[in-house]
């Protein structure tokens, strides 16, 4: 399947760069984000290709709720028309890009209207039937900080006053049964974590490339591999 080293369980992507990507060519932002799209779908396959189980993309955070009212629309029409193709697109998509993956949406959903809430229950059961390879994350609408403050306030409303351990706000996560990320991958040059797993991050390698989300490849995916196969996780404790 993968001639790499050591391929990590699980990838977080902080999808960053596609303003700039179309700033670059004279284009609108909005073009930077459907290059985007693109390059998710492409990077969704080379992550089942390579073998790895788990990989969550930051698509739209809660702080992305400040951008302009136009820039936040065309974000979402472009999640609705994702939506009402992908299964279309499952069809003819010769990559096998969904074949035996599961898809999941992290973050606040209430933000969402009905129709849109009923298109993300209508993927998340893609595959429901069979033997999942490779489980998607899309983190929508999703802030690190306030996925902690739930987790606790679920906590508390059913146990009060009683203290809480790690396992009890680790347990109360959007997706609670995903392992943490052991290398999270941000494009465009960055080098912040900016809300995105927040809880998840403690012990995950990080790794930035200088390429804009769209040109992301499967060659870039490879070099980030590579470079976290060659790191020494330690978890706190000493190398051994
Ligand atoms: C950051 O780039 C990117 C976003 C805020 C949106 C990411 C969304 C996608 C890649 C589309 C995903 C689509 C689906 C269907 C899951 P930026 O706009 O902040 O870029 P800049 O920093 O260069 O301005």
């Amino acid at each position: 399947m993968t001639d790499l080293p050591a391929v990590p369980e699980h990838i977080g992507f902080i999808m960053d760069g596609n303003g700039r990507w179309a700033s670059s060519r004279g284009l609108p932002r909005s073009f930077g984000h459907e290059a985007g799209a693109k390059s998710f779908e492409n990077t969704v396959g080379s992550c089942r290709k390579l073998g790895i189980r788990y990989a969550t993309f930051y698509a739209f955070s809660t702080e992305n709720r400040s951008r302009p009212k136009e820039e936040i629309e065309a974000l979402m029409s472009l999640f609705d028309r994702y939506a009402e193709d992908i299964f279309r697109r499952i069809k003819t998509d010769e990559r096998k890009t969904y074949e035996n993956v599961r898809i999941r949406f992290i973050g606040d959903k209430s933000y969402f209207s009905e129709k849109r809430r009923k298109a993300i229950a209508d993927i998340e059961n893609l595959n429901a039937d069979k033997e999942i390879r490779l489980t998607v994350c899309i983190a929508l609408n999703y802030g690190g900080r306030n996925e902690i403050v739930n987790a606790v306030n679920a906590f508390v409303a059913e146990n009060p006053g009683q203290k809480l351990t790690e396992n009890d706000i680790s347990a109360r996560l959007y997706a609670p049964d995903v392992p943490p990320p052991d290398l999270i991958i941000r494009t465009a040059g960055e080098m912040r974590l900016s809300n995105f797993l927040l809880w998840q991050a403690a012990y995950a390698e990080f790794y930035s490339t200088p390429v804009f989300w769209p040109d992301f490849s499967e060659k870039d995916l490879r070099e980030a591999i590579e470079s976290f196969s060659m790191r020494t996780r330690k978890f706190g404790g000493i190398s051994k």
